[in-house]
């Protein structure tokens, strides 16, 4: 009594339905053939009605006995009988029906896969747009200001910038050029360039990009939340200058009008990289070799470029 039930033997929604079906067609033709005895033994009650025992002997239609039209009428409705089991059935049950959903399901799936992909097709248009019309409102900040928006940088043979968050070498006379560079400007550069100098550097003015909207920078930076915004911010400056790094220069190649880069001619493992420079947009106009020395541990290129 208290034993473990017998577990029941589960039978799934489908197996049912397949069960279900195939008793119905026994049931169907279990009819069909109990009509078929039926028939004939009416046939022959009729025949035996009439012929034998003279029930509506003087009945006749077009000269014809009564007993042979009741047997025509019948045998048109056995017949009936028989396609609906046969034929209708096996055609439009419940299988043909499953089957001419299944296919509408599938076709409808078909409309479904193409209507996706138009969509994303026209998200990627709107995203392309999102993108132009964002570039098209940098280069009215810089047209407007009559600027001249310059890129400087210093890149190895690999195009690697930075690692952990600091510069690979130390080129003394880069950094002089850097400075006599950018004295007096405007330098842009994201929030972790930023975080890499121990100080504001002097006599420039920072302008620091970053998405935090309560960051905190010492008196005199000034702090934006786009790259169109730090355009904006550099108004006044003929030569603003994007210092960096590898994400702020990734946005800026779009814009600027001019590149100094220093090609450091050696490869470094890095973890930030400069874009490629494309020569089909950008053409070499200065070019300046520098020798390895013992202030320098690598030879080196000021290369100068300008926007065809
Ligand atoms: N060799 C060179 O000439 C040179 C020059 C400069 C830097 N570096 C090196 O480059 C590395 C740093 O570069 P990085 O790519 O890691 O960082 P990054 O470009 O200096 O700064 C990235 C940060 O800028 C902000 N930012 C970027 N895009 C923005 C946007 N569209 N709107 C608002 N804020 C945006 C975000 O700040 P929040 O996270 O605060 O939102 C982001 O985390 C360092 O290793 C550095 O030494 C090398």
């Amino acid at each position: 009594m208290f034993g473990k039930k017998r577990p029941t033997p589960q039978i799934d929604k489908d197996q049912l339905e397949l069960i279900e079906n195939a008793q119905k067609r026994i049931r169907q033709k279990k009819g069909l053939y109990i009509h078929f005895v039926i028939f004939l033994l009416g046939a022959v009650f009729l025949i035996i009605a009439n012929t034998v025992l003279g029930i509506g002997k003087e009945v006749t239609f077009f000269g014809k006995e009564w007993f042979l039209y009741a047997i025509l009428a019948w045998s048109f409705f056995f017949v009936y009988h028989l396609i609906t089991v046969f034929v209708t059935h096996k055609f439009m049950g419940k299988a043909w029906e499953k089957e001419q959903l299944e296919k509408l399901v599938a076709k409808q799936q078909v409309r479904i896969e193409a209507l996706k992909s138009t969509l994303d097709k026209e998200e990627k248009l709107i995203v392309k747009s999102e993108v132009f019309k964002s570039e098209q409102k940098v280069k009215e900040a810089i047209s407007t200001g009559n600027q001249e928006l310059t890129v400087i940088v210093a890149a190895a043979e690999n195009d690697a910038i930075g690692k952990g968050n600091k510069l690979i070498w130390h080129l003394s006379d880069d950094l002089k050029r850097f400075k006599s560079l950018t004295n007096g400007h405007h330098i842009i550069m994201g929030r972790k360039t930023f975080e890499s100098f121990p100080k504001p550097l002097p006599n420039r003015t920072h302008v620091v990009i970053t998405r935090q909207t309560d960051y905190k920078a010492p008196e005199g930076v000034i702090l934006v939340n786009s790259l169109e915004e730090a355009i904006e911010a550099s108004k006044s400056d003929v030569q603003p200058y994007i210092i960096g790094g590898g994400e702020i220069y990734k946005q800026a190649m779009a814009v600027a009008d001019k590149i100094e880069l220093t090609r450091v001619h050696e490869s470094f493992d890095a973890d930030t990289f400069f874009p490629e420079v494309d020569t089909s947009i950008w053409k070499e106009t200065a070019h300046k070799f520098h020798n390895k020395d013992d202030k320098h541990d690598y030879e080196f290129t000021f290369l100068t470029y300008e926007r065809k």
